[in-house]
């Protein structure tokens, strides 16, 4: 089915706003954060008219503010296919979850303990996990990459799970190279040993559908301003964990899941926010003829997010297809990641290059000038771009999202051509 990028981006005001030149911008920054459809201004608009108040009143506003709550939670466990909405818990961001997360984790282990990272995490998975083994007295194991195509090395994480591993913090898709790891083989191995697999998927889950019973892991972290939503951070964690750890939390608030981890009045509005991002998101799920709820089995709304991610999938496979194509035709551009075209279904539209001759932070500046926005540097994804040898300029990153349309990536062709 034919994917109508027009209509999609018509939701979006921000892609239609032009700059002082008169142009409208070319948002490739995506990875950094998405734009928002109208639809989420006005539920954080709506949320201050009509329940703006705290939790656990005995009043109108308050009621409806909480009602709001645990139906965005409910529609939140739907989208990764948690068990239970007390399984997801909302915070700042995902950074903050984790350091939470950790701290909590932490408790039960014992010095000598080890906690194995990847070469590949956006330093949110790893500096939580290195404070942590500070702390503690812990041993980290590190999980190296294959630098040719910049995927995760299965060797080195069988290599670095031992009778005394305790946590696994793997990233799903990374924040710069795009690849998509396998983290379903990642939990098998973990539990093995008898460890706990956290995951990331800050970065995949703008881009592919995510169901954490099938991966198999006992937590997973995203945030709600990479796919579309407002800044907020969502933590999914087995509801036995949730309700036995000892989360840090003030002595009156609820001592049971999501409450005990939720620290402090919430970011309401932002969750109404999310709520409308997720109702958008749902509605790529609704009209596909070819996909119809009875022929796939998914008739359920945690079904319309699994169809609406795969169409999106869908066509941002198709755009990272022509990214490839022009970055590959300029002889100075050199790519680092997965672009073998049969094999586009383990990366994210994700693309980080280096153009010869010219630091990451130049190509960036003048792409700007063109009114093109990316990202330049490490984008704290420090270890993988010392594996791939650009600690000190770090890499340009192209992040490509629905909204994105080929004519933009022409746009970027033309740009480049003039370096
Ligand atoms: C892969 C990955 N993990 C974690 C984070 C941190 O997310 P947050 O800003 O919600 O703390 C980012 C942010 O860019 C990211 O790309």
């Amino acid at each position: 089915m034919i994917f109508d990028v027009e209509r999609a981006r018509a939701h979006f005001p921000a892609l239609h706003r032009r700059t002082s030149r008169g142009t409208v911008p070319v948002f490739f920054d995506n990875p950094a954060g998405t734009q928002v459809p109208q639809q989420v201004i006005d539920a954080i608009t709506g949320y201050f008219l009509t329940m703006n108040a705290n939790s656990g009143g005995r009043f109108a506003t308050s009621e409806r503010n909480d009602a709001m709550v645990q139906r965005v939670r409910e529609k939140m466990a739907d989208f990764l296919g948690a068990s239970r909405p007390e399984e997801i818990v909302f915070g700042q961001n995902m950074t903050t979850l984790n350091f939470a997360l950790s701290r909590a984790l932490g408790c039960d282990l014992r010095p000598g303990d080890e906690i194995v990272v990847t070469r590949m995490d956006h330093d949110a998975n790893i500096a939580p996990w290195l404070r942590l083994a500070d702390d503690r007295g812990l041993v980290v194991r590190w999980v190296d990459i294959r630098p040719g195509d910049a995927t995760l090395d299965f060797d080195s994480l069988e290599a670095a799970l031992t009778g005394r591993t305790r946590i696994v913090a793997t990233v799903h898709a990374s924040n710069a190279v795009g690849t998509i790891n396998a983290v379903d083989r990642i939990a098998g191995m973990a539990h093995a040993a008898n460890a706990l697999h956290v995951v990331d998927a800050v970065q995949s889950a703008p881009h592919v559908p995510i169901d954490v019973q099938a991966i198999g892991c006992d937590f997973l972290l995203c945030s709600s301003y990479k796919f579309y939503g407002p800044h907020l951070g969502i933590l999914w964690g087995r509801y036995d964990l949730l309700a036995s750890l000892p989360a840090y939390k003030v002595r009156p608030a609820h001592d049971e899941p999501p409450h005990r981890w939720e620290t402090g009045t919430l970011a309401f509005e932002l969750i109404a926010g999310l709520g409308a991002t997720l109702d958008y998101l749902a509605s790529y799920g609704d009209d596909d003829p070819a996909e119809a709820p009875a022929a796939t089995g998914e008739d359920s709304r945690a079904g319309r997010y699994k169809r609406a991610m795969r169409r999106l999938q869908a066509f941002e496979r198709e755009l990272v297809a022509h990214l490839l194509d022009v970055l590959e035709r300029m002889p100075k551009v050199r790519i680092a990641g997965i672009t073998d075209r049969a094999r586009l279904h383990e990366r994210v539209p994700t693309v980080v290059f280096t153009v010869d001759g010219y630091t990451s932070a130049q190509v960036a500046e003048r792409l700007a000038r063109e009114d093109i926005y990316v990202w330049d540097g490490d984008y704290y994804a420090m270890e993988i771009m010392k594996r791939l040898g650009h600690a000190i300029d770090g890499m340009v990153r192209v992040g490509l999202a629905h909204y994105n349309t080929h004519q933009e990536i022409d746009r970027l062709e033309a740009a480049l051509r003039q370096l």
